[in-house]
């Protein structure tokens, strides 16, 4: 493999620029594949797998069991084109969604939606965890405005109580104005819920009816949803649904992304046409023309269909700063898999990560021109600079051009030392782009996970880690019940590991030196904050440290 610059010219690289970038006037994008140094050949080699991958697609959008592990259709195009949707419940499901999500934000903005004061609502709270919040945060930061946007909004996506604190200190005396909205698909998810229960007991501590100011986004079925039971026997203002065949990280354009979007004043149905003018592309045949296609098979190349090289997102516009984090979990949820549809052990993926240009030129890009060549990068240009007047810096340049200027610098820096990139051209950031952006990664994923042959729409690596919290949970709620059971002495980390675990449970082959250092982690993690009345007496010997609970620590 060569670097391009070392057997073409400037001159040439144009040439070849002209022939594998391909566009689309009508949303105003353009993805430009001529620094990958894939050859004629590479596309004859692959021709036949992209048109298997295609036709997969084209079936999966027909409805068929795309994701075989959960036994699920894969229905993400349909949500911003019913038509195509296998069933006429189905698409009318999708429409008439749109339509309440368009009609509850207006009543919201014009006020026929009040809050339990009687006030117009002013701020919106979303709570989600990962495919149900990291793309609302990417549309919020594209195309929000923070002066002028029908809402102001704040996020919470973890379990942490002090990222709570800094979001609820900065609605302290706005909850009477504040609209909260949960998103959680399955209704289950813990750090959700635990975000919920959080802010729940702030209004109550404020003497506000928590269900008056609360709308929630989850399947509408109650024995698989505790969030739509809760939002149901509360009373909750209102309940959007979800289906099972929209997974998390693709479903900005289901309610989970329309919702915020919509309250927060953006053009919902330009979102939603970018993305359908952008699937329209996308299903071309001819995988030179087909932009979804060729990042597919470039991702193919670079990484050797085994995932060897790093995807670095470089947009150069600070709207477009979330959209790594968000194309990260979309891509590695979905490609980062242990086994392959065949059962074969693969362990495939794509590393992403990235922030912004030109300021990561000042941090890691140092390495990425002179170190490791483990990556390719995207590159995002927007070519409109802002809606204000002009300024300009020096005469006749403004710090638009300056961005312009890094980004094509950058990129040639990049492939004189034979480091590939691709670059996607949006004319503007705006609804349509946004939408258009997404579809197009949604649809590369699938075609490339078909590349290689896995499920890209189920996540067992998520469940894994959900169930090993579970049993932590567990396991401290064993070790605090012993230690207030016993409060006369300290007890040492394996003192403690051995008084929890029953006989019965030895006869059951669990053994208590296996549960010593989550025993130490546990307690360790009580005994730091006081309010838990834990208290710790250090010891070199670790496994000896002890812990003792006490009513009497302040
Ligand atoms: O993409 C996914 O499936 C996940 O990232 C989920 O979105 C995430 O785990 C949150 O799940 P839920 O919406 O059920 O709370």
């Amino acid at each position: 493999k060569v670097s391009l610059e070392v057997f073409m010219t400037k001159e040439q690289l144009f040439k070849r620029y002209q022939t594998y970038c391909v566009k689309n006037d009508e949303i105003g994008v353009s993805v430009d594949f001529s620094r990958i140094c894939f050859t004629d050949e590479f596309m004859d080699k692959t021709r036949l797998k992209i048109q298997r991958a295609l036709k997969f697609m084209a079936q999966l959008e027909k409805g068929d069991i795309a994701n075989p592990s959960e036994n699920r259709m894969v229905g993400h195009y349909w949500l911003r084109n019913p038509d195509i949707a296998p069933d006429r419940s189905i698409a009318a499901e999708i429409s008439d969604t749109v339509n309440k999500v368009k009609q509850f934000a207006a009543k919201i903005h014009n006020g026929e939606i009040l809050s339990s004061t009687g006030k117009p609502f002013k701020n919106l709270l979303v709570m989600g965890i990962g495919g149900s919040i990291l793309g609302p945060q990417f549309v919020s930061n594209a195309l929000g405005n923070p002066v002028s946007d029908k809402m102001k909004v704040y996020f919470i996506d973890n379990t942490d109580p002090d990222g709570y604190e800094r979001i609820l200190h900065l609605l302290d005396n706005q909850l009477d104005t504040t609209l909260c909205v949960v998103i959680s698909k399955s209704g289950k998810t813990i750090e959700t819920r635990n975000a919920m229960l959080e802010v729940e007991n702030r209004f109550k501590s404020n003497n506000l009816p928590f269900a008056k100011h609360s709308v929630a986004t989850t399947q509408m079925v109650e024995d698989k949803s505790d969030l739509f039971k809760k939002a149901k026997n509360e009373g909750w203002l209102e309940v959007f649904p979800m289906w099972d065949w929209v997974g998390g990280r693709t479903s900005e354009t289901s309610a989970v992304g329309l919702l915020p979007a919509a309250l927060q004043g953006f053009n919902i149905d330009r979102l939603l046409e970018g993305a359908m003018v952008c699937d329209e592309w996308t299903r071309s045949k001819e995988a030179k023309t087909n932009p979804a296609a060729m990042l597919a098979l470039m991702w193919f190349y670079t990484g050797k269909g085994k995932g060897e090289k790093n995807m670095v997102i470089l947009p150069y516009k600070d709207r477009l700063e979330l959209f790594s984090r968000y194309l990260q979990q979309l891509v590695m949820e979905s490609l980062g898999k242990e086994y392959n549809l065949a059962g074969r052990l693969v362990n495939q993926g794509i590393t992403v990560y990235g922030n912004k240009g030109s300021t990561d030129q000042h941090a890691y890009i140092q390495q990425l021109r002179d170190g490791r060549n483990d990556f390719f990068v995207t590159f995002i240009e927007v070519l409109k600079d802002r809606d204000e007047e002009e300024f300009y810096v020096e005469n006749d340049v403004t710090s638009g051009d300056y961005l312009t200027g890094f980004y094509l610098g950058t990129r040639q820096a990049l492939i004189e030392k034979g480091r590939e990139s691709i670059t996607i051209t949006l004319k503007q950031v705006c609804p349509c782009t946004v939408g258009a952006l997404i579809a197009l990664f949604e649809r590369a994923v699938g075609l490339y996970a078909h590349l290689i042959n896995i499920n890209a729409y189920d996540q067992p690596g998520v469940e894994a880690g959900k169930k090993a919290a579970a049993e932590i949970i567990n396991l401290q709620k064993r070790i605090t019940g012993f230690l207030t059971a016993n409060p006369e002495k300290p007890f040492t980390v394996v003192e403690i590991a051995e008084g929890i675990v029953s006989a019965e449970e030895k006869s059951n082959g669990v053994k208590p030196e296996d549960l010593q250092e989550n025993v130490y982690h546990i307690c360790s993690h009580l005994s730091a904050n006081k309010q838990r009345k834990i208290e710790r007496t250090d010891s070199v010997i670790l496994s000896a440290t002890a812990f003792k609970y006490s009513e009497y620590i302040i």
